[in-house]
């Protein structure tokens, strides 16, 4: 790999200290790192070298994945770290900022290869791009990359002034759009696995297949983020990036030793061919939530619009369930239905993939044994992979009952998202990162939701916390004559 520097804008805050610190820590343990490597932190307040490792060594302390008590070990591992002051709209900031790193290329011996990992609020994206351009930052003869995280706009128009004032200082190949859903390691598996096994790959289409369930379902509530997400939604939050990129990773058909581009293609491929909503369409197809008080796991929580900071007259949308269609050949017919919200019964993400079912016609109607086959993707909290079958119980013959086989990994033996997402980057794979025509199409697609709420067109519907959303969106499957499956 590279020798690089990794230049990291909000070293001060949370994401930086929840997920970037232990992410680097542990490739680093697993010596997946460069050999030469320099980390640059900048934040608006003043803090000596010493004082940002010591943040950075406690960060491994709280957050890392692998026990962080190797006191040698951390100090090879921090040495790397080091930190300047910057004002985002400060041109001499960044003239500073050049010459710390190029002091840094020099002592190291590094050749100028530069990441720019913008970990701060959208809005000083383009600010920061732009200073990193005229300073002569990114003009260096070595590559330069641009790490971002989502929020990507708040709809389509914005995504795209957003994209283009990016692309004056980054070239597409060159940005590198977050979303940390494609880091996760099973995420990153649904292709794989459709691709290597020719058992998959034979029922991956609508021939098979009955429909097919993506779930993310929270526990917290808006926690500390009410400015945030207020104006955001569920829908832009989760929807319109996490859930329609891991529609993407499950639709798509991949040939065998596929490259990122064909990736991309192919992933464009299913954004295009998603039956686009009308106005009508969001009315029966999307079903809109927001938590009342209630109480999961046995602790009472409180509604949505009594958070601090919510107006009490608050609309925004804390659950979406949607049914969307694909129009191609492989998917024509199969619903696919997508949910997610805050303040569910309990936390998981999963992709349940429901076949037809071959023993309806033998037996009775009421008959309990009368189980469809179920292949279930769960991406976390745990991670796993379940195949339910049918087999005849040979206590009561003629009966079937189901069985699963089941894989599970322990969280212990896997990489989090953000380890996978900082190696590619590094390695300057863009696979499982956001590409610009993925980002617009699905703001595209999301668009006549995002109108239908503001117009209040699609009922607000209340529900309590600690369960599965509201009732309609039971009924959303229940009109095809489905249910979500694990719902208990
Ligand atoms: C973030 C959203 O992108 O994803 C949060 O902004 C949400 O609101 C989080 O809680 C969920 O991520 P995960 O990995 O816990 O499912």
């Amino acid at each position: 790999m590279e020798p690089t520097s990794f230049v990291l804008f909000g070293a001060t805050g949370d994401l930086a200290k929840r997920k970037i610190y232990p992410a680097l820590y542990n490739l680093f343990v697993d010596q997946k790192l460069p050999q030469s490597f320099s980390v640059i932190g900048l934040g608006r307040r003043e803090l000596s070298d010493e004082e940002f490792q010591a943040r950075v060594e406690q960060s491994l302390h709280d957050y890392s994945r692998r026990e962080a008590n190797d006191p040698v070990l951390i100090k090879n591992f921090i040495s790397s770290f080091h930190y300047n002051v910057l004002n985002i709209g400060h041109k001499e900031d960044y003239q500073r900022l050049l010459q710390r790193i190029e002091q840094r290329e020099d002592e190291l011996a590094l050749p100028p290869n530069r990441i720019f990992y913008l970990s701060v609020g959208p809005e000083y994206f383009d600010v920061i791009a732009s200073n990193i351009k005229e300073s002569g930052l990114g003009s260096a003869k070595g590559w330069k990359r641009l790490l971002i995280e989502k929020p990507f706009g708040h709809d389509l128009q914005s995504a795209r002034d957003l994209n283009q004032k990016l692309s004056k200082a980054f070239a597409e190949e060159e940005i590198f759009r977050i979303d940390h859903y494609l880091g996760k390691p099973m995420v990153q598996e649904l292709g794989i696995l459709q691709q290597n096994n020719s058992v998959l790959d034979a029922l991956w289409t609508n021939r098979y297949i009955a429909n097919v369930q993506i779930t993310a379902n929270e526990t917290v509530g808006v926690e500390e983020r009410a400015g945030y997400y207020d104006q955001v939604g569920a829908v832009r939050d989760m929807f319109q990036n996490h859930m329609l990129q891991l529609l993407m990773m499950l639709a798509i058909h991949l040939p065998k030793n596929s490259t990122s581009e064909e990736v991309r293609l192919k992933k464009k491929k299913v954004m295009e061919s998603l039956e686009p909503l009308q106005k009508q369409d969001v009315i029966s197809n999307v079903v809109r939530g927001q938590y009342k008080a209630g109480t999961i796991q046995g602790n009472p929580v409180i509604g949505y619009t009594s958070e601090p900071n919510i107006a009490e007259t608050s609309m925004n949308d804390t659950f979406i369930a949607a049914k969307l269609r694909i129009d191609a050949a492989f998917w024509r017919e199969v619903p696919f239905y997508i949910r997610t919200g805050k303040r569910m019964k309990e936390k998981s993400t999963r992709i349940v993939i429901e076949f037809k079912e071959p023993l309806k016609q033998q037996s009775s109607a009421n008959n309990e044994s009368n189980i469809p086959n179920l292949l279930v993707f769960e991406i976390s909290p745990n991670e796993g992979i379940t195949l339910q079958l049918n087999t005849r119980d040979p206590q009561h013959k003629g009966e079937f009952k189901p069985i699963h086989i089941d894989f599970h990994t322990s969280r212990q033996d896997m990489p989090e998202a953000y380890e996978n997402l900082l190696y590619d980057a590094l390695h300057g794979d863009p696979t499982f990162f956001a590409h610009w025509d993925e980002v617009e199409l699905s703001w595209k697609w999301v668009q006549p939701i995002l109108h239908a709420f503001e117009e209040n067109l699609v009922p607000l519907h209340h529900y309590q916390a600690g369960t599965y959303g509201p009732a309609e969106s039971d009924e959303l499957l229940a009109k095809d004559g489905y249910h979500w499956w694990f719902d208990s």
